[in-house]
């Protein structure tokens, strides 16, 4: 599927954030993020990323555009703060596998500025055409918090071999998939 994604020439800002592919440039900042036991405790494996796999994130982002991985810059110095993906779920076969994921970190130190709900807010207001959720470990108060306080409602639950997760949909817009009001 094409996303809007193709046409990143458009400058991609909010209030105080500004969003746009990942670059060669930011593996040292986006390394000092991911790092971060805390900040990636949630996130994909629950791992802190090794400069390996920071590298091959960036460099796969660079080159594919199916995916959708932004880079979340303040506005005031384009400082990279953290990342958001909306990705099809391949992961495993459950009522998932299929649909739009978003995943969101920031940055330690930039967490508690109201960054992350900015920009799951812009995600969703120029991805209105698709249905996303979110999967989020019970015990992730922070991003349960978020993406509630952004509309979106627990639909169910999945039982992984690391633990479960909610599963969480964006629901602000029902009625209004497709742009039909
Ligand atoms: C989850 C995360 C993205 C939230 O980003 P953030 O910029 O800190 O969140 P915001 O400041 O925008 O807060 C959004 C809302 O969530 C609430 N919130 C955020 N963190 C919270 C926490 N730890 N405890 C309780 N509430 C919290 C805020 O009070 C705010 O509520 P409001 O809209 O009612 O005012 C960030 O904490 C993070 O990167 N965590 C580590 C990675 C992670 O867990 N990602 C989610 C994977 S699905």
């Amino acid at each position: 599927m094409k996303s809007s994604y193709s046409q990143y020439t458009v400058p991609m800002t909010s209030e105080r954030l500004s969003y746009r592919r990942f670059k060669q440039e930011d593996i040292p900042a986006l390394q000092r993020i991911v790092s971060n036991p805390i900040t990636m405790r949630y996130v994909s494996n629950g791992k802190p990323w090794p400069p390996k796999r920071t590298e091959a994130f960036v460099k796969w982002n660079m080159e594919h555009s199916d995916d959708i991985a932004y880079a979340i810059c303040r506005r005031d110095g384009d400082e990279l703060i953290g990342a958001m993906m909306l990705a099809i779920y391949d992961y495993e076969p459950n009522f998932l596998l299929g649909k739009w994921v978003i995943t969101i970190f920031i940055s330690m130190r930039e967490q508690g500025k109201g960054y992350g709900k900015e920009a799951v807010l812009y995600l969703l207001s120029i991805h209105r055409d698709k249905e996303i959720f979110a999967s989020i470990e019970p015990s992730n108060t922070g991003s349960r918090r978020l993406f509630e306080s952004a509309g979106f409602e627990k639909v169910g639950t999945l039982h992984y071999k690391k633990g479960p997760s909610d599963v969480f949909r964006y629901a602000a817009r029902d009625g209004i998939i497709d742009g039909h009001r």
